[in-house]
């Protein structure tokens, strides 16, 4: 019974999963007062109050509630109870790339109530924010133990370690965020192929809205969509190079190149859904599922959400490519959780992430989550087509970091470039965006 507790903090979401748990899933129907004692108790557990949050659990905090989300965290952590046998609290706190939850993460430290592990992506998310407080311990120990130092590529170990050479966390997955996925079935009856180039996307649009065919979905009611698109026509105007130099604070952000990504995303916004303020980036994914959208741009979850999910097929139901201009690219986001100092249960944390990092619990969560592992072992039968080709385009693809996930710039430029592509949204004057970023370049990166 604790168990099954346990395992559905992030209540409501979880409470369908509470009741495949039972064994009489029918009992509850039975029941006088709907409200059983397991709904109460479930309810009673907040992610946001950690008195709720018992303290001898392993508390695991990210963002990955329903929808194509939920499914690899749920077999990692049924994983994890039965090798070890730990209560598990499942903090999960929904809002797509962690809006929501990282706002709730920031205050339980801030309060010195750190959950035992959370999600945090590699990069200056991690090492800006919690590392630079002192608020991690560094898990060298860890990857000696486990034998990890030649496990995952060195590119990976650099986003998670200081300058210090200790490193603090441990990566589950790679995601990569510059995905245009598409409609097979729409581009057929439209007449033509998935654009890799602006130019054709310029062309394909008007011939795919000729057969009442929406060009583009998009999903901006969590702005952060709007940071994460532009970042792809950024890295297609701008190229991996000036991309990086960008960040680095080498770059001048009002060359031409990057207003013309703002311009050429202007050009792109012509052919999105009307009602794109209305809708999350599942529900724009899922008019490219139905068929009623032709393309996306979104990070390779969504292949989780449309495989797992919907069940729908790669490379039959939906096909996907670089977005525009960015073949040869490949934009990083990686998950990663470690140790808060002071973490409840720090024992049961410790093995949590000897799970997550061991290649099991990367080739039972990668397939389901749409990511490949971050394990260079890992096995790539257990993947999709999607997976095993997006694994090969990591082997051989120049890797850029991702602004919208965290990790290709301070915490504080990611939210000035945020306030920008928001602006720009609204008021689509491209020249003062550039100078908004070029401000905060001069303010956060320089
Ligand atoms: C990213 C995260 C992914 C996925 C996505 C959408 O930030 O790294 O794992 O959860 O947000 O919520």
């Amino acid at each position: 019974m604790k168990r099954v507790l346990a395992l559905c903090a992030a209540a409501a979401l979880l409470l369908a999963a509470c009741g495949e748990a039972d064994e009489d899933p029918l009992a509850d129907l039975n029941d006088e007062d709907p409200t059983t004692e397991d709904e109460a108790a479930v309810d009673d557990i907040d992610p946001e109050d950690p008195e709720t949050i018992p303290g001898d659990a392993v508390e695991i905090f990210s963002w990955w509630t329903g929808a194509g989300e939920e499914a690899g965290l749920l077999a990692l952590i049924d994983m994890f109870q039965r090798e070890y046998g730990y209560e598990v609290v499942n903090s999960a706190v929904a809002g797509g790339a962690g809006t929501d939850a990282q706002a709730v993460l920031t205050s339980r430290m801030q309060a010195g109530q750190p959950p035992s592990t959370f999600q945090i992506h590699a990069g200056r998310a991690l090492l800006d924010q919690w590392v630079a407080a002192d608020a991690m311990e560094p898990l060298n120990f860890l990857y000696d133990e486990e034998g990890w130092w030649d496990t995952f590529p060195d590119e990976l170990l650099e986003m998670t370690t200081d300058e210090d050479g200790n490193i603090y966390s441990v990566p589950v997955n790679v995601h990569r965020s510059n995905v245009l996925f598409t409609n097979l079935e729409a581009f057929e009856t439209a007449g033509v192929e998935p654009p890799t180039t602006f130019e054709e996307f310029m062309e394909v649009a008007p011939a795919l809205e000729a057969e009442g065919i929406t060009p583009l979905a998009l999903g901006d009611n969590e702005t952060w969509t709007l940071l994460h698109t532009w970042e792809t026509v950024l890295l297609g105007t701008v190229g991996p190079e000036m991309y990086n130099d960008l960040f680095s604070g080498e770059a001048d952000w009002t060359s031409p190149e990057v207003v013309e990504s703002f311009e050429m995303m202007e050009q792109m916004f012509a052919y999105i859904n009307d009602d794109h303020a209305a809708r999350n980036w599942q529900d724009a994914a899922q008019l490219v599922a139905e068929g009623e959208a032709a393309m996306n741009i979104m990070g390779d979850w969504a292949q989780g959400y449309f495989s797992t999910d919907l069940n729908l097929e790669p490379g039959v139901d939906f096909g996907w490519e670089p977005t525009p201009n960015t073949g040869g690219s490949f934009i990083t986001v990686v998950d990663t959780f470690g140790l808060p100092e002071g973490a409840p249960n720090r024992e049961g944390t410790i093995d949590w992430l000897r799970v997550l990092g061991s290649v099991e619990g990367q080739d039972t969560f990668n397939p389901l989550k749409g990511s490949i592992p971050a394990r260079l072992d890992g096995d790539l039968s257990q993947y999709n087509e999607y997976g095993q080709s997006t694994y090969e385009d990591f082997q051989t693809d120049t890797l850029v970091p991702s602004l919208a996930h965290n990790s290709a710039a301070p915490p504080n430029f990611t939210d000035a470039a945020m306030a920008a592509v928001v602006q720009w949204m609204a008021q689509r004057d491209a020249e003062a965006a550039a100078q908004q970023l070029e401000q905060a370049a001069a303010d956060y990166l320089r």
